[in-house]
């Protein structure tokens, strides 16, 4: 399929104005305690970056790629491990940093992953929800935008790898006739 970017749906203005209240609950919530950031490679590492500079707080990152394994664009729930923690996160203050919420699958299988593992706290952080396309029940502690149900890109966030460097959240736009 032939694409090309579409309109903005989350000026890099708003973005940044978001992740810098974000960071202020996050540097009121744990005041006093040490986080550990696990950014959800690959996407959230645009994120994670702006994030973290407004933390005002000790704080340690590490990094998690998963695969979701399904048919396509089928999501299944049964998420791969690509590529683990380093870290020991036991009795740790965890927060998962992630670009965005489809399904909620990906994250509801990772957090009952890391929860065997007896973090002290564990939370979600997400720039992005698409509500109308959730299947699971997924508590998120910390969300920047709830965005309709389109394929987004920017930000971090990709189409076949690509367009991650963009500075605004679009949606995708197929090059068809029809489209
Ligand atoms: P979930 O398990 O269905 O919640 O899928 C979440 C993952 O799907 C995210 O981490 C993204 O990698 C990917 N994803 C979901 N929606 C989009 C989108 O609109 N654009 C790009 N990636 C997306
Ligand atoms: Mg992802």
């Amino acid at each position: 399929m032939m694409t090309r970017m579409g309109p903005v749906l989350v000026a890099s203005e708003d973005i940044q104005a978001k992740v810098r209240e974000l960071g202020e609950l996050i540097t009121e919530d744990y005041r006093g305690e040490k986080v550990l950031l696990v950014g959800i490679l690959r996407g959230a590492v645009v994120f994670l970056s702006d994030l973290m500079r407004h933390l005002e707080l000790p704080c340690e990152i590490d990094f998690m790629e998963v695969s979701s394994y399904g048919t396509g664009t089928q999501s299944s729930g049964v998420v791969r491990i690509l590529k683990d923690l380093q870290e020991d996160i036991t009795g740790r203050h965890v927060l998962i940093v992630e670009d965005i919420i489809d399904t909620g699958l990906t994250l509801s299988y990772l957090r009952r992953t890391l929860l065997q593992r007896k973090p002290a706290t564990l939370e979600i952080c997400a720039l992005l929800s698409k509500p109308s396309r959730r299947r699971v029940e997924l508590e998120v502690k910390y969300l920047g935008f709830e965005v309709p149900d389109e394929f987004v890109i920017g930000y971090g966030i990709d189409y076949a790898g690509a367009y991650r460097n963009l500075p605004d959240i679009r949606a995708l736009r197929s090059e068809d006739a029809h489209a």
